[in-house]
């Protein structure tokens, strides 16, 4: 199998992969990176959401070969050191989770999202697509405007 190097949260990896495995399959069972969730795996749900080169992407529908030489952030990536993004920040003071599973991909969407702008409207947020479904989306809607004045 062909190798592919690329950089994981600041980490350069090399895998030996199929060119068209699932990054997210990549991430969780070579480099037991568990962070991005399966739920899917047809680009719907959005719980796998990770960055790459900076933009968040569903890497269940990302292939590896398609990373090579890309920078990868993880949910596990997002903080600097023992200080939170400041999207972490808000979710853990709105006490955005209910059972968790979705919130790692709500939480990279919403960096994405507020790295494109730093004064999301209401509909700008109802535009990510990440399923919840414990109805967690009053408190992200919240939480993401509670970051937006938190970002540096
Ligand atoms: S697992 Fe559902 S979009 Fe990736
Ligand atoms: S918190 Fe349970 S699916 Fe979103």
């Amino acid at each position: 199998m062909p190798n592919y190097t690329f950089e994981v949260n600041g980490q350069s990896v090399t895998v030996d992969a199929p060119a068209n495995l699932a990054l997210l399959w990549v991430l969780r069972d070579k480099l037991g990176i568990t962070g991005p969730k399966y739920g899917c795996g047809i680009n719907v749900c959005k719980a796998c959401t990770c960055h790459v080169n900076g933009v968040a992407v569903t890497t269940c529908s990302t292939k590896v070969s398609s990373v090579a030489g890309k920078k990868v952030i993880t949910i596990e990536g997002l903080a600097q050191g023992e200080q939170l993004h400041p999207v972490q920040q808000a979710w853990l003071d709105r006490d955005v989770p209910q059972c968790g599973y979705c919130q790692p991909g709500q939480i990279m969407a919403a960096v994405d999202l507020l790295n494109r702008t730093r004064n999301p409207t209401d509909a700008d947020i109802d535009a990510i697509e990440n399923v919840c479904r414990c109805g967690t989306y009053g408190r992200i809607r919240e939480a993401i405007k509670a970051a937006a004045a938190l970002m540096p």
